[in-house]
Formats: C-alpha cells, structure tokens, sequence
C-alpha cells in the first residue's frame, strides 16, 4: 500500500513534460505542448500536454491524464510499476510494504488487483515465445492484433502452477487467488492449482474497466468442456454484468440501440468489423439485472442468438422479461449453422447489416417459432400456442400494440380474437418487481458542457468552489463523475489542501474521471472571463434543474412554489 501523501510527493516533483518527451517529442505550442496523438491514428497534433497542469488530452481520442496514467496506458505499466518508475527517478523511497500492491482499501479492491495481475500475466503469455499456438489460433479466426490487445486476451499456459508460481514470486498469498476464483484446492492434499491451463483467456470487465473475471476457451474442439468460467466470487456475480459493455456503450448510447448476442467470439468478431453497439451474455439467459443496466443506455435491443435450439430457448426466455421491462425487441435471425462469429467473418459488416435489417418484430419471431414447433392445423396445437403466447402478450402494456398483435395471432392461427381475449383475461398480471423507469433528458452533451466547465473554472481558481457549493447541489449533477469531482475539491479546499488536476486523478485512478479533469483543464484555458463563465453556467444549470423539476410534478401549488424560489435566487 502507497500513502496517498507519498503519491502526492512523487507528484509534485516530477514533470510530466519531461517524462512524456522521453517516449514522443514534444513541440511546444503557447502554454502548452502538443505532439500527434500516442494513442490513436493522426495527422494533425491534437494531444496536448500542460506543463502548469501536470496533465495530458488528446482532444482527438479524448485520453488524457496525469502523469501516472500516461505510463500505463503508453508503457502498459499497473499502477503500481508506474509508481515504482517515477519514485526511482525522483529518489523517493516508498514503503517497503507496497510491494505488491496498490492503495488496499477493501477485499473488493484486492480482487481487483489480483485479477488485473493474472490479466496481464496471461496476456504476456500470449505474446510470448511458446505461445505461437494460441495466437495462431486467434488469428485463424479471424482476430487482428489490435482486438486482441483491445479485449486483453490472453493465454494460460498448459501447467499446473503457471499463474500460481508467477504470483508466488510477487508475494501474493494463494488464499486471495483462490477467493479470486484463479485457483483450486485439491481436497486431498490440499495443494493449490491453476484453474486455467492451456486455454485461450478472455478477461471479463465491468463497466469500469475492472477485471472481474474470466473464461478461458480449450485450444481445440475435442477439449471438454469448451468453455471454463471465473465461478461467482465476491466482485463477480454472474448474470449481473454484460460482457463487453464496457467497450460498447458509447457505441450503445449514440446508435440508440444495443445487439445482444451469445458467446466472446459473436462479440468480438463484429466489434473488430466495426458493429460495436453489441453486448454478450456468456450462454445464459438475459436477467433482469441485465436489461436494466442495457436499459439505462438505449430501449431497443436487437437480439442475435445461434439458429440452434438452445439458442431459440435462450431467446424465449430472455423476450418475455424484455417486453415486460418495456424494451423494443427485435430478433435477427441468421442462416442456419451460423453464429454471429462465423457470420461476420465471412460476410462482413454488410451482410451483418443487412440480417439486422431483416430482423423480426419479437412477436412475429415467437409466434413462428412456435408455429414451427407445433401442429396450428390441429386444435391441440393452436390450443398449445396460444397457451405459450399469453404470457407474452399480457406482458406488453402498449394497448394499442396489444390489440393489433392479438388480431394477427387470430389470423395466423385461425382462432377469433374474441377467444383469445378471453383466455388473455386469465393470465394472472405478473405482479414481480420492475425497474424503474429513468426519466430521459434528452441531449446530454450540451448540458454536461455547463458542468464540464463549471469544473474547468474552479481548476484555474479553486475559490469558485464555495460559490459552486452555495448555488448547486452536486447530487443533482447530471453527470455523476463531476459532481463528485467537485465535491472531493470542496473537501480539499476545506481542509485547505492543494487541489491541482494532477492530483485529484491520482485520487480517484478512474479511467473516466482521468478524462474529464484533462478535458476540463484544456477548456479551462480558453475561458477569458471567468466570473461570467461562471454565471452562465450556474443559470444553465438551475434552469435545466428548475425545467425537470416542474415536468416530475403535476401539482400546481408546488410548481408556484418551484418558480418562487428559482425568482428568488436568480
Ligand atoms: N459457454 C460456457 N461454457 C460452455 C459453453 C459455452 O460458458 N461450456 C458460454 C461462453 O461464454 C460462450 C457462450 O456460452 O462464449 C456461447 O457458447 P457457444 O455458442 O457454444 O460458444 P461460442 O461462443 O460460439 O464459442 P466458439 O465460437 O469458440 O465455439
Ligand atoms: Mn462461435
């Protein structure tokens, strides 16, 4: 563990111009320094490096961060390895009890670092000498290097004490390996093994980044099981993340729509041809908790599932529990011994587009699928469909949508409506917990803009933060990350620490937060007159405030009241 006041030291004395124009040259351009951009393709210079700041932005990509960040994302260094670097070259001793690991402070924590730990450990492994196998493999099917480096995915050796040897020699106890879920104890012996041996790893992230676990895939078909799975640990819950989501859900937000497939490879192989609005569900049902976190992002989920027939109870299962979460499903179906994998590497990003293009209404799709299963000539059979319908149908709560479904489905099945509304009044209303709805506000990017640069002000001059405090509540932030930026620098600023951008990332060591405080810091020098910046965004945000304060109630008195205060304020 590293004191954050040995963090800060290292900080202070270390420039962070130097340390970048060690690894890229740096031309200097006003008050700041700008070279093109490390980590993404371009010709024009728009990655800045401030020297007052002690930060990094690229305007292009939208990375950016203090100088600790810089190292790992260029040298891919842990945090703990970058530390290591700057305090050997600013003389700082650092405990000797830090070896190992970084800032402790929880089990959760832990956990985290330790699967980071195997993460890269088995990434190396899959770049290494006798790993030539394996990443055959990944090419063969159609992975480009970029992918795999993008996915972190890895290999685990074919040994017993691969992991367990390597994590041995860094000091890690194996009783926090085994919580992690990375390694096995035999119950004879009690000796502890590798999980994952001689499999092709693919690291599983939360939404954070944060590895939570893994699968890893047997090199061959005649290994079984294909698949072995990371088992439910403490960070880990299964059925509670979507893989890849952290890596889509920009892609997510901006196409309004999500493509929720199966397996890694129907997630990675699309995302590589350029169709990234995509989630998987690692081969189980869609859950509840699934479909609202996808909820959070867009309504409407196109779901690409394998031909098969575990792949049509899958998709069953997961529709009724979309329609009645309010979602818009739409199902595409692919040729018949395909899956999304195999599909786009053969047919590319048009053919994809296209089967979503063809995608069915939910509703035509069950209503086929079941008409293919049992007999509609025979009334036991259209008795059976309509029995397997009902459920769906109660769920949709559109009426107008549910009576035009409940004609076709007469149609189709030759049965009058009347009779179907009659069984449909049966169906108990299922009466299990629903999310709530979130209120959507529309564009967010300009509104974040008034915050972002709220942000960016009290950057250049810390004294704004009492005035911030007194005129908004950071809760009702729409963007939860600045909120609780400003709220960490209003507690700095009272207990009169120094509040530099450099600092504060380090205090959070959040890839998000990294990006905000960069971004905020380059506007920040380009605002003229900070005092009117100022009040044009706190009245921006008040009105914004007011606006959805008004539209969440229906009561006159309290609107009256709403509008008083807001006269009396401004
Ligand atoms: N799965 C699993 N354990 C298995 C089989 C499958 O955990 N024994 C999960 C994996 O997350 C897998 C997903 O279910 O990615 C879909 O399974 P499947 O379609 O059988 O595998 P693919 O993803 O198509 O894998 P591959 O293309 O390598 O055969
Ligand atoms: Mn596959």
């Amino acid at each position: 563990m590293i004191p954050n006041e040995i963090i800060d030291q290292i900080l202070d004395k270390i420039d962070i111009v130097e340390i970048i124009s060690g690894y890229i040259p740096l031309k200097k351009a006003g008050q700041n320094f700008k070279t093109n951009c490390p980590f993404h393709k371009e010709k024009t210079p728009s990655f800045v490096v401030s020297s007052s700041k002690q930060i990094f932005h690229c305007f292009g990509c939208g990375m950016g961060g203090n100088v600790i960040s810089f190292l790992m994302k260029y040298e891919r260094m842990d945090f703990i390895e970058a530390i290591k670097m700057l305090a050997d070259k600013t003389g700082i001793a650092l405990p000797r009890s830090s070896v190992g690991g970084k800032k402790k402070n929880s089990f959760a924590e832990k956990l985290y670092d330790i699967n980071n730990l195997a993460c890269n450990f088995y990434q190396r492994d899959l770049t290494g000498e006798y790993a030539r196998a394996p990443y055959r493999y990944l090419v063969q099917r159609g992975l480009n290097e970029r992918t795999i480096k993008h996915f972190r995915l890895g290999f685990a050796e074919d040994s017993w004490h691969g992991l367990l040897g390597h994590c041995k020699a860094k000091g890690v106890e194996p009783d926090i390996l085994g919580k992690a879920g990375l390694i096995l104890q035999n119950t004879d012996t009690g000796n502890w093994y590798d999980r994952f041996r001689n499999r092709i790893i693919f690291p599983i992230f939360d939404l954070q980044n944060r590895v939570l676990g893994f699968g890893g895939r047997a090199l061959d078909e005649k290994t079984m099981p294909k698949y072995i799975n990371s088992p439910e640990t403490y960070i880990y819950t299964k059925g509670r993340h979507l893989y890849g989501l952290n890596f889509s859900k920009e892609f997510i937000k901006k196409q309004n729509y999500a493509i929720i497939v199966e397996g890694y490879f129907d997630l990675i192989l699309p995302f590589q041809n350029d169709i990234k609005n995509i989630v998987a569900t690692l081969g189980t049902a869609l859950t509840v908790e699934q479909i609202g976190i996808l909820k959070r992002l867009t309504k409407n989920v196109v779901i690409i599932y394998d031909p098969d027939k575990a792949g049509e109870a899958a998709t069953l299962r997961g529709l009724d529990l979309l329609i009645k979460e309010d979602m818009n499903v739409r199902i595409a179906i692919l040729p018949k011994g395909t899956d999304p994998d195999s599909f786009v590497r053969k047919e590319k990003r048009p053919g994809f587009m296209k089967i979503l293009k063809e995608s069915k209404d939910l509703f035509d799709y069950k209503l086929n699928v079941l008409t293919s299963k049992f007999k509609k000539g025979e009334p036991r059979g259209k008795a059976k469909i309509v029995e397997e319908m009902l459920p769906t149908l109660a769920k949709i709560k559109n009426a107008v949508l549910k009576s035009s479904y409940l004609k076709k489905m007469s149609e189709a099945l030759s049965v009058d409506e009347e009779s179907i509304r009659t069984e449909l009044r049966k169906v108990r209303p299922d009466t299990a917990q629903t999310y709530p709805v979130r209120v959507d506000t529309g564009n967010s990017s300009s509104e974040n803009l008034a915050e972002l640069t709220l942000l960016a002000i009290v950057l250049e001059d810390t004294s704004f933060i009492k005035r911030i405090e007194k005129e908004l509540d950071f809760g009702k932030f729409k963007d939860k990350s600045i909120g609780g930026i400003l709220e960490k620098i209003g507690h700095f600023y009272k207990s009169g620490k120094k509040v530099s951008p450099s600092h504060l990332i380090s205090y959070f060591e959040d890839n998000k937060i990294e990006e905000i405080v960069s971004k905020a810091v380059n506007i920040g020098q380009t605002i003229q007159d900070r005092n009117k910046g100022f009040g044009d965004c706190i009245r921006h945000i008040r009105k914004r405030n007011l606006k959805e304060a008004i539209r969440a109630t229906s009561d006159i008195n309290e609107i009256n009241e709403l509008l008083k205060s807001s006269i009396s304020k401004n």
